[in-house]
């Protein structure tokens, strides 16, 4: 089946979807993104997703390409459309093509915003297997910008993390700011150590995960203690357990970090649980 995907305003087949070589997000990624997960065909989360893209839009002075009811629409119908069960929206907001190269935005009267959205289908994906194997993670510096709490396409050193990752034969990287630990390269980094989970604080040093504060919600019901501060790699190899979140990989425990093991080795049995208790949850409230 041809995959359907959104391209300012219209529902295409891949192969026919295309976007100007002047748009900013190509030129100088000047754009910002959303990943929504799907499972049962629903999405989960939705209204996290959007509350996060409109305010990645207003830090940047972006105009909305069209209503937050409208973008809930589109990511339903190409769900449909691709008969998506398991699997992720992606979601691509460019402050559009101005028809030329200008370090200067251009103005939002005469450049209209450009929109792009396509599913991937992963069937499995809450059924995962990495969940029970848990994932060997070493630690790299962090030298993005400034506010990486702004979802941007500016993804070039995440992608270097992940290839230093793999080099190393491990499955990610957490990057290390000044001596302590800001995010993964693609989630949000946690350790839990007796009844307590620790992760960093929210600032503009990271992205405020939207499957970080549903987590840190049901751990609190679920009687945890919450700390958010700076942690070192070092406090972390000494933890019980560690974890990541994201919208792709939910709730994923960490088993090593620098070829240290973590607790026993395995997927500790607290991060097991949220992952469960995430999973129920958010498939219960999924739009
Ligand atoms: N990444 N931190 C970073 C740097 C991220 O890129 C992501 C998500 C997260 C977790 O945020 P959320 O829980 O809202 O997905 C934290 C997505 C999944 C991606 O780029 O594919």
């Amino acid at each position: 089946m041809t995959r359907t995907v959104y391209v300012n305003g219209e529902y295409l087949p891949e192969h026919e979807a295309k976007v100007s070589i002047f748009d900013r997000a190509f030129l100088m990624a000047d754009g910002v993104y959303e990943v929504t997960s799907v499972l049962d065909g629903k999405l989960i989360d939705f209204a996290g997703h959007a509350k996060r893209l409109e305010r990645s839009l207003s830090e940047l002075d972006m105009p909305s390409p069209c209503t937050m009811d409208e973008l809930l629409e589109i990511h339903r119908k190409l769900v449909e459309l691709n008969g998506i069960e398991e699997g992720l929206v992606y979601l691509q907001v460019t402050r559009g093509a101005p028809g030329d190269r200008d370090f200067a935005w251009p103005d939002p009267e005469t450049c209209a915003p450009g929109i792009v959205l396509f599913t991937q289908n992963k069937p499995g994906l809450a059924n995962s297997p990495a969940a029970q194997k848990g994932m060997k993670i070493i630690s790299i510096e962090d030298v993005r910008w400034g506010r990486r709490d702004i979802k941007t396409v500016q993804l070039l050193y995440p992608s270097m993390g992940k290839m230093m990752a793999k080099k190393a034969g491990v499955d990610d990287a957490w990057m290390v700011q000044d001596g302590f630990v800001t995010e993964g390269t693609s989630n949000n980094a946690y350790f839990i150590k007796g009844n307590t989970i620790v992760t960093r604080a929210l600032s503009n040093d990271i992205l405020h995960g939207i499957t970080r504060a549903a987590v840190l919600r049901f751990a609190a019901e679920a009687q945890m203690q919450i700390e958010e501060r700076n942690f070192t790699i070092e406090e972390a190899q000494a933890a019980d357990e560690a974890f990541i979140t994201s919208a792709s990989a939910f709730v994923m425990p960490v088993v090593e970090i620098d070829g240290q093991a973590i607790g026993s080795g395995t997927p500790g049995p607290l991060a097991l649980r949220l992952r469960e208790i995430y999973l129920d949850e958010s498939r219960k409230a999924a739009v």
